[in-house]
């Protein structure tokens, strides 16, 4: 059984349709892709998975069998499904440790988490440097590195990543996918990671799912899609 499945979600605001049946899996510990464009419905699909928004009838999303689209969203981050979200959504007024703390208000063994503190700060010394230091304050890596670290403190099953990598330096870029694979590794955390930077997620990924305005067109491992012609075309700038 997979961890996490999303079967036949379909979503609509209002008149747009922005996801028209989409059903994936992520299984325990992999990294899987969810890879397209702007507007494509990478958000949303995250944002559903989350409880931020209601899956209609006819629409599943399950982790490990049970349903999760009947959960609110605290419900959600109880199960150990944790959002990292687009534009990262620090809390800028709180200092970086204030913000970890936030991370970890639902989890329910609270003695794991000076252990999983020391984990994140060895994971990111840069965050450590900076504990005292205000939110808003950080850099955009560093902001990205302390919204997975808030997630990390919630002591996740699964982390659900929107768009790490936007508006970052390559070699920020390529540290924090770094990360991903490390945590993924040491932890068993299984990622579902959202881009529209094709090339870099597709290197960490097992496998990968290409969504166009609101349809899967693509899925298979990740080595698969990068040699695909289609996606080089459409998404590896025909390299
Ligand atoms: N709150 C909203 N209200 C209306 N339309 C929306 C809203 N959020 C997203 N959309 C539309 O849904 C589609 C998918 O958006 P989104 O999931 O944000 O795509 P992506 O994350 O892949 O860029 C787009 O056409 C977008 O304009
Ligand atoms: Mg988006």
């Amino acid at each position: 059984m997979a961890l996490l499945e999303i079967d036949n979600l379909h979503v609509y605001y209002g008149h747009i349709h922005a996801l028209k049946g989409i059903s994936l899996t992520v299984d325990k510990g992999e990294i899987v892709t969810l890879i397209g464009g702007n507007g494509a419905g990478k958000t949303t699909t995250l944002r559903t998975i989350s409880g931020t928004l209601r899956a209609p009838a006819g629409s599943a999303v399950r982790l490990n069998g049970q349903e999760l689209h009947r959960l609110r969203a605290n419900q959600v981050v109880e199960q150990g499904v944790i959002h990292v979200p687009e534009g990262r959504r620090v809390f800028s007024r709180m200092s970086v440790l204030e913000n970890l703390e936030m991370g970890s208000f639902a989890r329910k063994d609270k003695s794991g988490m000076g252990r999983d503190l020391d984990y994140i700060f060895n994971l990111f010394p840069r965050l450590k440097e900076r504990r005292s230091q205000l939110a808003g304050t950080l850099s955009g890596g560093e902001q990205q590195m302390l919204a997975m670290g808030r997630g990390l403190m919630a002591d996740p099953k699964i982390l659900l990543m929107d768009e790490p990598s936007m508006g970052l330096a390559p070699v920020l870029v390529e540290a924090i996918f770094d990360t991903i694979v490390e945590l993924n590794r040491d932890r068993g955390i299984a990622v579902l990671l959202v881009e529209q930077n094709a090339l870099m997620a597709l290197q960490v990924a097992n496998r990968g799912y290409v969504l166009e305005t609101g349809r899967i067109v693509l899925a298979g491992p990740a080595s698969e899609l990068q040699a695909n012609p289609q996606v080089k075309e459409a998404y590896l700038g025909g390299a």
